[in-house]
């Protein structure tokens, strides 16, 4: 077992590093009473309202888009959230009416056959019936380069502030000159399918990688499942609603790593007080994560053709540009490539997937990872996806969808791939 000294980072009773500042002390957060309601938003008037409610802090706002909004009210809020929200004619339903209850149902824990058997495994703790730890991810990467060393491939490209790796798994034939394709999940702490969808593709990939098409193994592949560390370990100890990492600014924690590239950087949609949740940081990659990331990527002697960011929740296929309603001049290639792509999702599960542009679809929102990679990298096929749900249970999505919604992003990866192939 693992030694007493909380500071120590150890992956497979390895340590492999020490936390530069931790968050141990902090006690585990409650959200015995919340609740998450859809608001219907069909005035410029009532998002108005939302966004005061917002900025005094009476509730929080998940996924959203220019029609709805999904709100976190804690149990003191909701009684005068109901009232302003009558007031103005703004109708609501509640989604979740006790969010706690929706966390501890989320991610059963292993039955202790299954335990003991993880436990005396060789090789490495993976499954995808469950949301793991950061250390079991990182593990299951190390054994598939142990297992598949003629083409899969780990790099730690840099490290999170509390210097946690991050760990990127190249899968390539290990031809030169091959096009890449750059694949990230977890940038958002709270938005645990996406890592848990990165880890099943990239099972997928490694298991079945000679039946793959031509094209897909023409490429290399390099997948970040956890694109930020620490906030997603504290998505598990701490709170398990947790968005950005765990940068200590003046007087509260963290940077929207979404909102920190270096593209338009500090536009519409980025937070410049570090209490926001889309807190921009100080500057264009201000953070290790998106500067490791971008070192990575402009070191790198690839041919970098495509990109995708796996987010949740929504269900949208996003495009640039996320800083202004605007989008590129090649944009109907990008359309055309993401409804294919959509095409694909819905023929592997039968759910619906938005296509669009991603401020016009979503918000504005500058310093994002997509923008950075189309605009500076000019990487053509450049996509934030938004997996599942639809506001069923929002970052709170039970283990139980991850096969099914890993699946859809499988799917839509091999069209982008292919696309990029072609490119
Ligand atoms: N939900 C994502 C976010 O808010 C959407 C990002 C879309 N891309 C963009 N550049 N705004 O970070
Ligand atoms: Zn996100």
């Amino acid at each position: 077992e693992v030694s007493n000294d909380k500071k120590d980072i150890y992956e497979f009773g390895v340590k492999i590093g020490s936390l530069k500042e931790t968050d141990e002390t902090e006690e585990k957060k409650s959200y015995k009473g919340y609740q998450l309601w859809k608001l219907n938003l069909d005035s410029q008037n009532k998002s108005k309202v939302v966004i005061t409610l917002k900025n005094n802090n009476v509730l929080s706002t998940w996924g959203g888009n220019r029609t709805s909004i999904d709100v976190l009210i804690s149990r003191p809020n909701l009684r005068t959230v109901q009232r302003r929200l009558d007031e103005n004619l703004i109708n609501y339903k509640v989604l979740i009416d006790d969010v706690q209850e929706a966390i501890d149902d989320e991610n059963p824990p292993l039955n202790p056959e299954e335990d003991e058997e993880l436990a005396n495994r060789q090789g490495h703790r993976m499954t995808f019936d469950s949301y793991h730890r950061l250390s079991d991810i990182h593990g299951f990467l190390d054994y598939l380069a142990v297992t598949y060393p003629t083409y899969c491939k780990v790099y730690v490209i840099g490290s999170s502030v509390q210097g946690r790796p991050l760990k990127v798994l190249r899968i390539s034939n290990g031809n030169s000159g091959n096009k890449a394709v750059w694949v990230d999940g977890g940038m958002h702490a709270r938005e645990w399918i996406t890592p848990a969808s990165v880890s099943y593709i990239i099972n997928h990939m490694a298991h079945n990688y000679d039946s793959e098409t031509h094209a897909i193994r023409s490429l290399d592949w390099y997948f970040l499942p956890v694109a930020n560390p620490d906030g997603y370990e504290y998505a598990h100890t701490t709170d398990r609603l947790w968005r950005k990492n765990r940068a200590r600014g003046g007087y509260c924690t963290g940077t929207d790593l979404n909102r920190n590239y270096g593209y338009r950087w500090g536009g519409a949609g980025g937070g410049k007080n570090p209490c926001q949740e889309t807190y921009a940081g100080t500057g264009p990659f201000s953070e290790p994560e998106t500067a490791a990331i971008k070192d990575f990527l402009q070191r790198t002697s690839q041919q970098w053709r495509a990109s995708i960011s796996y987010h949740s929740y929504g269900q949208y296929i996003l495009y640039p540009w996320g800083y202004d309603r605007k989008v590129p001049p090649d944009w109907t290639d990008l359309q055309k490539v993401a409804e294919q792509a959509a095409t694909a999702m819905r023929q592997a599960t039968g759910q619906y997937y938005t296509v669009g542009a991603a401020a016009n679809t979503l918000y504005p929102a500058s310093g994002g990872s997509d923008d950075w990679a189309k605009g500076t990298m000019k990487m053509k096929y450049t996509y934030t996806i938004e997996l599942r749900d639809n506001g069923r249970y929002g970052f709170v999505l039970p283990a139980s969808y991850i096969v099914p919604t890993a699946k859809e992003a499988l799917a839509a990866l091999r069209v982008i791939g292919e696309a990029a192939a072609a490119t």
